[in-house]
């Protein structure tokens, strides 16, 4: 957190059908009830720039690039959407609620795709710079049941075919899930891992308990 920022950051991880956009959306409603202003956003995207971005990669037109390639794209689009929307409304005290950040390229693009771990570094670095996380909440499931849930949500929204993401396999899932769990093992500070293998209302609950724990001692109530 730097100078004169005071309202906080909070992202939110995890693999396909962790349920990330539900509690995004219960927090940021609780959280609105509190009084506190709250901005959601996500990503790949956040400004005309990332969203177009966001199209060429899911579309599956960056995959000839390869993972570093596509790390190089991921971070450009980070490092406007940090420009220009993240930090902004962190100087405005507002709470911005992030689904996916940098947490998603050391895992998609480094342990899951094998880019280059300095290439990563110096990316993030350059995307992130000191609009760190106050928080992250790493939701975690099982792969086979978070791939099963991204299916169910991809039939019932009439979106199938998978982006080229999710129409990857089981056990690359599973090498993401312990990614994440390696990436909130290593800094206990920023990370906290709910199991999202439980109802919508126990996650919400986990994740506002957390939320509270961590955040609201040092925020304004
Ligand atoms: P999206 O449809 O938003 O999926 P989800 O609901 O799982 O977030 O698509 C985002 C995809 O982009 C997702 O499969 C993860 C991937 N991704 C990366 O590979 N690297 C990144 O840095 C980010 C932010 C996302």
């Amino acid at each position: 957190m730097i100078g004169a920022m005071t309202g906080k950051f909070i992202t939110f991880e995890g693999g396909d059908g962790a349920g990330k956009s539900t509690q995004i959306r219960r927090l940021a409603a609780a959280l609105a009830a509190t009084g506190r202003k709250v901005r959601q956003t996500r990503e790949p995207g956040g400004t005309p720039a990332a969203e177009a971005v966001r199209h060429l990669i899911l579309s599956g037109n960056a995959k000839s690039m390869g993972s570093d390639g596509e790390a190089v794209l991921f971070a450009a689009a980070r490092a406007d959407h940090v420009e220009k929307v993240i930090r902004p409304a962190l100087e405005r005290e507002e709470w911005v609620l992030c689904d996916r950040f940098a947490d998603s390229t050391r895992v998609y693009q480094g342990a899951g795709g094998g880019a280059d771990d300095k290439l990563l570094r110096a990316l993030e670095r350059v995307a992130v710079g000191e609009s760190r996380p106050d928080l992250t909440i790493i939701l975690d499931v099982p792969a086979a049941v978070g791939l099963e849930r991204a299916r169910r949500r991809q039939v019932e929204e009439a979106t199938a075919p998978a982006d080229r993401f999710e129409a990857e396999e089981l056990s690359l899932q599973e090498k993401r899930r312990q990614a994440f769990l390696d990436i909130a093992g290593g800094e206990p500070d920023r990370c906290v891992v709910v199991d999202a293998n439980q109802s919508e209302d126990e996650v919400a609950h986990a994740v506002w308990k957390t939320v509270s724990t961590r955040l609201f001692g040092e925020a304004a109530a």
